[in-house]
């Protein structure tokens, strides 16, 4: 894993196909029945010896569809060291958008393999906009510092659970940060004297016990200051509430969210944008043990709301809610705070695997991320939060109870996490479960495994709302 510089050179160039090149491949695609459909993909081989790649742009192009393209290129050219996109562009946002598809498909996660089995990814990445572009350079620049940190979150994620435990999440977070981004963290002892009930009664069952890590990014004027706060799960058993063991294995994404704020900070601190971050990684394992929270058992919150733990698999808004509480003590004058998280099943139920929910109290600043989050190319769908739902949640013994009513999982996770936040500061809630990680065929730029979600929609949130 590397933070800075993944290895592959990036630069602009003016190579071009011949107009004799052209035709030959105009009837090669031809020959070859491509159908033009979205993701469809052309290896050929000219008859000088090159190879080419097509890949189908659907009729009516948009930045997403070029990132898709690029990346479906990329991905078909696992095993070459380099090559030349050639893909006319408008301006600089389609620019942008072909080389951050173009170098999030060429992502390969290896670590785990023999130096046998992998076959090797792109290193040399050219882009040929066909026309000049005022900034090419920076624009590179800009998507290298992003999708570096897309990567990194990849990494995380496909770590197995065993090898990425709190403590180690820390530890390759603290040698992956820039040197503007300060870190601090509370070991289990920490948590455990200041009352950081929830994170500590999720954590308690495993021998890998829980932290909370705390990044800052100052940057020496700042339009804006926001908190990112991301569950952290580095394994979800379901504790007691043990899960079934089909599909268990991918509980290792559950800390997607932990490193989805973690590399938003460092992407924003690295384009030094002008806005002050605090990102939060409330991190434990769920496990199974005599010494595990049991189902009824109370706890106490950061502030001390009480909590009674009826299902200990709703174990992400426990350490959220910490993590929240805190952020806010830290911070009083925030502009806003959202988290990010693979909260629920109930998410995959409502919108599928590819969008992702936000729920929030401020109508206008969700807007605002919608907005960034779709020119970023990322997929989220506004979601209520109805005060119906909000008694189911009540509990004879404590405050409140972790878990409500089933209907609408989603929304009553969130409901929970609202009691966590003080009125008026706008908040938003990003239950990221489906999208965060592809266990089924790779697309586009996305491959098998951790996709890093929600990380270049945090980013170009900042962008664009410390913009003059
Ligand atoms: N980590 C899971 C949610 C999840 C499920 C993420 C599938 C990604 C894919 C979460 O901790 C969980 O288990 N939630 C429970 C909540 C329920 C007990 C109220 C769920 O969704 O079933
Ligand atoms: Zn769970
Ligand atoms: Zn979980």
């Amino acid at each position: 894993m590397s933070a800075r510089g993944s290895g592959v050179e990036l630069v602009v160039s003016a190579q071009t196909l011949t107009s004799a090149t052209e035709s030959w491949l105009q009837k090669a695609l031809l020959d070859s029945r491509a159908k033009g459909e979205v993701d469809e993909v052309r290896s050929l081989v000219d008859p000088s010896g090159r190879l080419l790649i097509a890949v189908a742009l659907p009729k009516k192009v948009d930045l997403e569809s070029l990132r898709r393209a690029a990346g479906v290129a990329a991905r078909s050219l696992v095993g070459h060291k380099q090559a030349t996109f050639a893909i006319s562009c408008a301006d600089a946002s389609e620019l942008n958008a072909i080389a951050e598809g173009a170098l999030l498909g060429s992502y390969q996660f290896n670590q785990f393999k023999g130096d046998s089995s992998s076959e090797g990814s792109l290193v040399k990445i050219a882009i040929n906009p066909g026309r000049s572009i005022k900034n090419a350079t920076q624009i590179l620049a800009r998507a290298q510092i992003v999708v570096d940190q897309v990567k990194m979150v990849r990494d995380l994620i496909n770590m197995p659970p065993s090898f990425l435990t709190p403590e180690k999440f820390v530890a390759l977070v603290k040698k992956a940060l820039p040197s503007n981004v300060q870190a601090t963290v509370k070991t289990h002892t920490q948590l455990k004297s200041e009352g950081y009930g929830g994170i500590t009664a999720v954590g308690q069952g495993s021998a890998n016990p829980p932290r909370l890590l705390h990044l800052t990014y100052r940057p020496t004027r700042s339009r804006k200051k926001y908190a990112f706060v991301g569950k952290g799960i580095t394994f979800d058993t379901g504790g007691l509430a043990l899960k079934p063991a089909q599909g268990m294995e991918a509980m290792k994404s559950d800390m997607s969210g932990a490193a989805a704020v973690v590399g938003a900070i460092i992407a924003i601190a690295q384009l030094k944008l002008p806005v002050a971050i605090d990102a939060w990684a409330p991190l434990a394992e769920n496990m199974v043990s005599e010494s595990a929270t049991r189902p009824s058992d109370v706890i106490t919150i950061y502030g001390g709301k009480t909590v009674e733990v009826l299902n200990p698999d709703a174990e992400g808004r426990l350490i959220l809610a910490d993590a929240l509480v805190r952020a806010v003590e830290v911070r009083h004058d925030l502009d806003g705070i959202i988290d990010v998280a693979t909260l629920t099943g109930a998410q995959i139920i409502a919108l599928g695997k590819r969008t992702a929910a936000v729920m929030g109290n401020d109508d206008r600043f969700r807007d605002r991320f919608l907005d960034a989050a779709r020119s970023a190319g990322e997929s989220f769908w506004p979601m209520p939060l109805p005060a119906e739902l909000r008694p189911s949640l009540d509990s004879p013994t404590a405050d409140l109870a972790n878990i409500g009513e089933r209907m609408g999982g989603m929304l009553v996770a969130g409901l929970f996490l609202k009691e966590f936040l003080p009125e008026g500061l706008p908040w938003l809630h990003l239950d990221i479960a489906g999208p965060s990680y592809n266990e089924d065929q790779p697309h586009g730029y996305t491959p098998v495994g951790g996709v890093g979600f929600a990380l270049r929609s945090l980013v170009h949130f900042a962008e664009v709302t410390s913009a003059r």
